[in-house]
């Protein structure tokens, strides 16, 4: 089974306020840079998508990767990756998660050639309340059972193509891709996945992932 690598990395990073994120480095390396070194030796190929008039070779990546232009949605990113892939089997995952632990990634592959879809999660530890109005406790949710989903997201290609097939159909704008599986009824295996898999979207987390990058890499 043909394995790939879909990194959506064309996101504009409004949030952080430092340009297109996936091009922001920490610890000297981009965070598409240290998404792509985590991935390339799990799968046959890789393939990223990248703002309009952005190119790999700002990037210094390492090994055989190609780069598409993204859309103007995560969502119309990763499917212009799935039409530019022709793998069995897909691990898609966040360029603005650069610390992935190799074991979830073997992880989340395994079970996605095996059932079909997979994610990476973590059971939520914080307790939960939605808001009354703006900063007002209002009802409290119990966290049990509840998890956080991250990426890398496996899938067998073509079911992930049917369900965003799906979803354009219906008018459907999801922020992950295991969640567009889950609409069709089909199942979605949890796997534990990691803190240090946490998403840099606020100037805050780029703090921390200032600091992890230093253990990282010693
Ligand atoms: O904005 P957010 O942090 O949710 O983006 C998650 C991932 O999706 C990022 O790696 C970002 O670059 C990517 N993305 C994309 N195309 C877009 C928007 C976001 O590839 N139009």
């Amino acid at each position: 089974q043909r394995t790939a690598a879909l990194i959506p990395a064309a996101g504009l990073g409004t949030r952080l306020g430092q340009g297109p994120k996936a091009f922001v480095t920490v610890g000297g390396l981009s965070l598409l840079a240290r998404s792509v070194a985590a991935l390339a030796p799990l799968v046959d190929e890789v393939v990223v998508a990248l703002p309009d008039g952005y190119a790999l070779h700002d990037l210094n990546l390492p090994g055989d990767v190609r780069a598409i232009t993204g859309g103007a949605t995560r969502q119309a990113s990763v499917l212009a990756l799935l039409q530019a892939s022709e793998a069995d089997v897909v691990l898609i995952h966040d360029a603005a998660r650069p610390f992935l632990p190799p074991s979830v990634g073997e992880a989340v592959k395994a079970a996605a050639a095996q059932t079909g879809a997979a994610t990476a999660a973590l059971p939520v530890a914080d307790t939960l309340v939605r808001q009354a109005g703006p900063n007002l406790w209002g009802q409290l949710t119990s966290r049990e059972g509840l998890w956080a989903v991250q990426t890398p997201q496996g899938f067998r290609r073509e079911l992930l193509l049917e369900a965003h097939r799906a979803a354009e159909k219906s008018g459907i704008q999801a922020t992950d891709d295991a969640g567009l599986v889950a609409r069709l009824g089909l199942p979605v295996a949890l796997i534990l996945g990691d803190a240090r898999l946490f998403k840099v979207t606020t100037p805050g987390d780029l703090v921390l992932a200032e600091a992890l990058a230093r253990l990282w890499d010693a």
